[in-house]
């Protein structure tokens, strides 16, 4: 991988997008950038101020003082972190409506761009691949059924103790569909050279892998290496070895010392093609130091190379 690199992820609302970029730039250590959250906090202004997005000259006063940004996850209105207010079917539909405005879409695209100039992010949106991240190392259009989009939205509001009825959500979803679909400015488009992934009927750990797959290259491997050391050597390599079966993770190669009482064991995976994020893998093994009173860790294999050429 060079050392840029630049993930364009497109596709319809609730298609899973943002929990699917967060979770990949985590395990790649890089930024992502929800263009979505900009677009609905720019309509919570609208909202807040009255403004009418069709006004052309109030839209221009709103747009020249209002500042839009994200970082660490979390989007800023003039300063102001509106990441819990942006969520609700009212700034839903403004956010839909105001983005198909040419002026609203150049302002925040102009911020976004600068985002993905020089470093290596993940951004999720409408016209990532077409026309904010042209150039992305890596582009996806991910996709789902209106049904299971709409189940997706419904649970997600259910769970924030919003009111929902299922039929309305499906509405709403169809109608922001057709919107974000046929507006002339940036509409969502699959490019050519994206990778469509249909993620109807798979769960999250399904659709990482598959994109992961897309990312790291059929025939490469990710490899990592784990480190445990305690002084129980059968119950270790019995719990290391289940925990690593359960998720799909391949061992390469194994070495195992043992020093006075102490066991150490270094071994070699593949973590491309397993069925957890590295965060996940790094977490459940933390949890079973804990559980066996013993200190195992996991660090990709390019950090493992880095130390050892110093
Ligand atoms: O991804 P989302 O549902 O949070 O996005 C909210 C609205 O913003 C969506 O209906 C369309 C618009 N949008 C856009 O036009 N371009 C983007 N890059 C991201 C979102």
């Amino acid at each position: 991988m060079s050392d840029i690199v630049r993930i364009a992820i497109d596709g319809p609302a609730g298609a899973g997008k943002s929990t699917i970029a967060k979770l990949l730039a985590e395990e790649l250590g890089i930024d992502y950038i929800d263009t979505g959250a900009m677009y609905r906090a720019l309509a919570l202004k609208l909202s807040r101020t009255g403004t009418d997005y069709k006004d052309p000259e109030a839209l221009a006063a709103l747009l020249a003082s209002t500042d839009v940004d994200y970082a660490g996850g979390r989007v800023y209105l003039d300063g102001e972190d509106v990441s819990g207010l942006i969520r609700t079917p009212e700034i839903s539909e403004l956010a839909s409506a105001s983005s198909a405005v040419l002026e609203v879409r150049e302002k925040l695209a102009q911020i976004q761009q600068a985002m993905g100039l020089r470093k290596s992010v993940i951004m999720d949106g409408r016209d990532i691949t077409t026309k904010i991240l042209p150039f992305a190392e890596h582009k996806f259009y991910l996709t789902a059924s209106v049904e299971e989009r709409a189940r997706r939205r419904a649970l997600e509001l259910e769970a924030k103790g919003l009111p929902c009825d299922f039929e309305s959500v499906k509405a709403d979803i169809e109608a922001r569909d057709y919107r974000d679909t046929y507006r002339e400015n940036s509409p969502l488009t699959i490019t050519e050279d994206s990778k469509v992934v249909d993620t109807t009927g798979l769960d999250i750990p399904e659709v990482l892998a598959l994109m992961k797959k897309e990312i790291y290259g059929e025939d490469t491997h990710m490899n990592a290496i784990i480190t445990v050391l305690g002084r129980d050597r059968v119950g270790i390599l019995a719990a290391v070895c289940k925990l690593l079966a359960e998720r799909n993770v391949n061992v390469l190669d194994v070495s195992q010392t043992i020093l006075q009482s102490n066991f150490t064991m270094v071994m070699m995976v593949d973590v491309k093609n397993c069925s957890v994020s590295f965060k996940e893998l790094s977490d459940a093994l933390e949890e079973l130091g804990r559980k066996m009173e013993l200190s195992a860790r996991i660090q990709r294999e390019e950090i493992f190379d880095a130390m050892h050429s110093i």
